[in-house]
């Protein structure tokens, strides 16, 4: 039986070849003083630098320039963000880049006027945002986090190796977003293979839990079904408009919160591939490739129907004189399969993980409730070990 929800997602979206037009009208419901965040170069080199600041000058805006966010955005980069922020009185941040800089620029707009380190209120203490939200619109470059509609920002503080997210309500989400499949051509294979994975791990977290009939399981068998087909040809050619377009489309519809609404979810892959980073600063869709095998491995028989339609609906396994459970981990091996054929990464150590830091690694993971299996630290432990 579903839940009771309230569902509302505020961010608009344009979507396709010429959607980058569609800036100059967004640009019309916000102020003159615009943010321009952006990554370590990739726009400078794809020419969609030069494409915005024409936009943005043709449409009379003041531009001050944020740029350098990193992959795993760091808690020392939202200080300077927040503080360059408060000192021209921004009327937009417009995000150029992937999920790092959408998360990042989400932060900076939670953080800028606010008391107190940004860090340690937002993420560590997990406070509500409790002054003005500089609106954030975003171009997107780089697909899988699901950040360009969503209100989720993750930061990391070096420090103490923690990484954190943070998903706040609904003022926090951009309010436009730009999809252009195009601008994804450019990505580097390694990065577009991780957000490849990212998407199936945010579908899988939201779908492998909970034991009732429900709509959101059978679009969540869809989206799937899809990714696993788009993968393939995208991988094949990178430059496949149809594989490119629908890989965007997919990641925004896999975490936009609309078919997690009214049932449980388990996000302990992401808990787990969370701290790895922390620790190792590794690409976040490769840390959920390395652990999800060892996890769902681990959980299975706590949900071996959700396991076992799995592997009939989403990977066309024949139960024919099967048990249940071999149905189930017949699904789980073709899974794996097709991480193989993609080329993902496989284990912990292939991302700068060793031995010493495990202990850490679980400590830094944190632990969901309402799941259908609670982990333990030595189960986490345990995971990881079988992930190396
Ligand atoms: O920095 P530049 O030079 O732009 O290069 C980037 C970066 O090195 C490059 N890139 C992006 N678009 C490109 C491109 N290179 C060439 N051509 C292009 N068109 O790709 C690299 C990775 O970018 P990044 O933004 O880090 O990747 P991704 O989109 O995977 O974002 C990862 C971050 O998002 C968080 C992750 O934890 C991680 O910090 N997540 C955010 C979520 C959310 N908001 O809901 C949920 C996710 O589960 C995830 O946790
Ligand atoms: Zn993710």
């Amino acid at each position: 039986m579903l839940g009771d929800f309230t569902y509302s997602n505020p961010t608009r979206l344009h979507f396709g070849k010429n959607s980058l037009e569609k800036l100059n009208d967004e640009l019309q419901n916000f102020g003159d003083n615009i943010l321009l965040t952006y990554g370590g170069g990739s726009i400078k080199k794809t020419g969609l630098y030069d494409q915005i600041i024409q936009i943005l000058e043709d449409n009379g805006k003041n531009i001050i320039e944020l740029s350098g966010v990193m992959p795993n955005p760091t808690s020392d980069k939202l200080r300077e963000g927040k503080k360059i922020a408060e000192e021209n009185d921004i009327d937009l941040i417009l995000a150029i880049g992937g999920g790092s800089v959408i998360d990042y620029s989400k932060a900076v707009s939670v953080a800028a006027g606010s008391e107190g380190d940004p860090w340690e209120r937002f993420y560590l203490n997990m406070e509500e945002p409790d002054t003005e939200i500089i609106p954030v619109g975003s171009v997107l470059t780089m697909v899988g986090t699901g950040s360009e509609m969503n209100a989720g920002s993750v930061i990391t503080d070096t420090d103490s190796k923690l990484k954190i997210g943070h998903v706040y309500g609904e003022e926090v989400m951009p309010k436009f977003a730009i999809l252009n499949p195009e601008l994804t051509f450019t990505v580097p294979e390694y990065q577009m293979k991780a957000g490849i994975f990212d998407i199936m791990s945010h579908i899988l977290e939201q779908y492998m839990s909970g034991d009732d009939e429900n709509v959101s399981d059978y679009i969540s068998e869809g989206l799937m079904r899809s990714l696993i087909q788009a993968s393939r040809e995208a991988v094949k050619n990178p430059e496949n408009y149809e594989a490119r377009s629908n890989l965007m489309w997919l990641a925004s519809w896999a975490l936009n919160t609309l078919i997690s609404r009214g049932k449980a979810t388990d996000w302990m892959v992401h808990m787990i591939g969370q701290s790895v980073s922390g620790f190792t600063d590794a690409t976040h869709g490769m840390t959920l490739a390395a652990v999800s095998p060892a996890y769902y491995n681990h959980i299975m028989e706590n949900g071996l129907d959700r396991f076992k339609r799995f592997a009939i609906n989403v990977w066309d396994v024949n139960p024919e004189g099967k048990t249940d459970k071999e149905i189930a981990k017949e699904g789980l091996k073709a899974m794996e399969d097709w991480m193989d054929e993609i080329g993902l990464v496989r284990n912990l150590s292939d991302l700068g993980v060793t031995e010493d830091m495990l202990e850490g690694i679980a400590d830094g993971t944190f632990i969901m409730e309402g799941v259908d299996k609670v982990l333990d630290k030595p189960e986490v432990i345990e995971i990881l070990k079988e992930s190396m």
